[in-house]
């Protein structure tokens, strides 16, 4: 391809173009030589059509804004000018190629899941500290990401804006494509300009998609597909490769590219995050007897505290290791172990306090206090009001001018929630106090129970038996025997938990107001 005789003439001088690298949409890139410095250079020139419209001192102006970028994966700008009627930039010649150039071999190939990762994560680098600067990429594609000895290198950063920007609403009526059609966010299709950082989350995991599979995913994930975590319309030809990527990655894939941008992965961070999280596979799932002999060497732990009080917690930790847990957390669950029992004192900060291991309180108590004593002819009618909101009859005893009344639980009657009434010194004290633990055992055993054929019920009273000891075995456990339900049982725990709360509290408040009417 021929260098312009114009073109060397206006640049005269200062460089001297050698040969035509490439041409994109927007510009010709040449090989240049600098001659101020003696290297070579890459040196980018914009179509004239494009310069004459855009206007030399607005895109110059622009493009300052992506000159400020300094990082390690970000191809540096060297210069910018107007030579004759030629807008232009200079950046450092590359000459490892493009992505482009590795994808298409020929043959036209895909990566391995190891090679596609080790070029995201630093593209991502780069584009997470961009966008800490404010500045997007908007046109992320593989023929942007260059090699250099070996290393991604992003190229043409803010460029597309630049162009936009000074081109203003018009451009997009002159034909120049900005952005790239197949790599372009929906929003950034539609023409929408206040654009954010999920623009290019979603052209990143285009770029990805692209090395996974070989191709474009060609077509936005629809809201099912986005929920499903799958690409449910993927071609023929796409499946096999989606599939033997796996769940995790194709979940992360297509929530990158979901079409409405509330729905996408919010940074190009998490987008790593969620691409690499584990990314040693599924983890494996413990047989029956696996899970047993670490319960059983959890337990042993628990009993075999040293006179100090501490616990030898190393073997925990090393098999908590294997599940994916760090050692910090069964550290600390170990101190939360040898933290005094959580409930005994009204007014002691453990009950109602989120265990984080659970994701919930293990105690609810709530307690009034009313000034006036409750006469005993009216104790009837506190019991009454208490089967009425609680829908439970109860037993329920009296100890000279205190009674309580505890649920009925069926036929082993277990008293996990009590209300307690006592009067004295001219003061009338209700308490509730609920112990958790079936629920816990009913939520984390349930879902253990579907997922694993039984068995977790008596496990997990292993670890939440003994009321206070919500720690180092259910961490341990729990995620051996559940895996990623762990987290589904959180959230179903979390939400339950919540929930009594909020009705307790509310037959407090119920007592509360009832008890103040009737004492005299
Ligand atoms: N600094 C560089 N060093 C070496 N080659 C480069 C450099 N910059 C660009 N190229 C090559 O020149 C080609 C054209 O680049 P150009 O940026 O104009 O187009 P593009 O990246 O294909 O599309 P777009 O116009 O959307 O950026 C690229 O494909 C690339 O291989
Ligand atoms: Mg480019």
């Amino acid at each position: 391809m021929e260098i312009p005789a114009d073109l060397q003439a206006a640049l005269a001088g200062r460089y001297t173009l050698r040969r035509v690298l490439g041409r994109g949409g927007m510009a010709t890139v040449y090989l240049a030589d600098d001659k101020k410095h003696y290297r070579a250079v890459a040196l980018k020139v914009l179509l004239p059509g494009l310069a004459a419209f855009l206007g030399a001192e607005r895109f110059l102006k622009e493009i300052q804004i992506a000159a400020r970028l300094t990082h390690p994966h970000i191809l540096a700008l060297h210069d910018s000018g107007e030579a004759g009627s030629f807008l232009y930039y200079v950046m450092p010649y590359i000459d490892g190629g493009s992505l482009r150039q590795q994808l298409e071999g020929p043959p036209r190939r895909a990566l391995s899941q190891e090679q596609a990762l080790a070029i995201t994560q630093p593209v991502a680098d780069a584009l997470s500290y961009a966008h800490r600067m404010g500045v997007l990429h908007r046109d992320i594609k593989p023929e942007n990401i260059l090699f250099s000895q070996g290393h991604p290198i992003v190229a043409d950063f803010g460029i597309a804006k630049a162009v936009s920007t000074a081109g203003g609403a018009n451009l997009t009526r002159t034909g120049f494509p900005v952005g790239t059609p197949g790599y372009m966010s929906p929003e950034q299709a539609a023409g929408l300009t206040d654009l954010d950082e999920r623009t290019d989350v979603y052209s990143l995991a285009v770029v990805v998609y692209e090395m996974l599979v070989g191709d474009v995913p060609g077509r936005w994930p629809t809201e099912d597909a986005v929920r499903a975590g799958r690409f449910l319309e993927a071609s023929a030809s796409h499946r096999p490769r989606l599939t033997s990527i796996g769940a995790r990655i194709e979940g992360a894939l297509v929530r990158g590219l979901a079409i409405r941008h509330d729905q996408r992965t919010a940074t190009t961070d998490a987008l790593i995050d969620e691409l690499t999280r584990g990314k040693s596979g599924p983890r494996r799932r413990y047989d029956k007897d696996e899970v047993e002999e670490i319960v059983k060497r959890a337990t042993e732990l628990e009993a075999n505290k040293t006179a100090s009080g501490a616990m030898t917690i190393g073997g925990v930790q090393a098999l908590a290791g294997e599940v994916g847990v760090a050692p910090e957390i069964v550290r600390a669950a170990a101190e939360s172990l040898q933290a005094p029992a959580p409930y005994v004192t009204p007014g002691s900060l453990a009950p109602n306090r989120t265990n984080h291991w659970v994701a919930g309180p293990t105690e609810l108590f709530f307690e009034r206090v009313i000034e006036g004593e409750l006469p005993e002819s009216e104790y009837a009618a506190v019991v009454e009001e208490i089967r009425r909101v609680l829908r439970n009859a109860g037993q329920v005893s009296q100890f000279g001018r205190s009674f309580s009344w505890v649920a009925a639980r069926g036929p082993a009657i277990r008293r996990d929630l009590e209300v307690a009434v006592s009067v004295r010194r001219g003061q009338t004290r209700i308490t509730i106090q609920e112990n958790m633990s079936q629920l816990i055992g009913a939520v984390y055993g349930g879902i253990g129970g579907g997922m694993g054929g039984g068995g977790m019920g008596p496990i997990i009273g292993v670890g939440v038996g003994a009321l206070h000891l919500v720690g180092a075995a259910v961490v341990v456990v729990v995620p051996v025997w559940l895996g990623i339900t762990y987290l589904t049982a959180r959230a179903v725990y979390r939400r339950s938990s919540t929930k009594r709360a909020r009705e307790l509290e509310a037959l407090a408040n119920r007592l509360d107001t009832l008890v103040r009417d009737l004492v005299d």
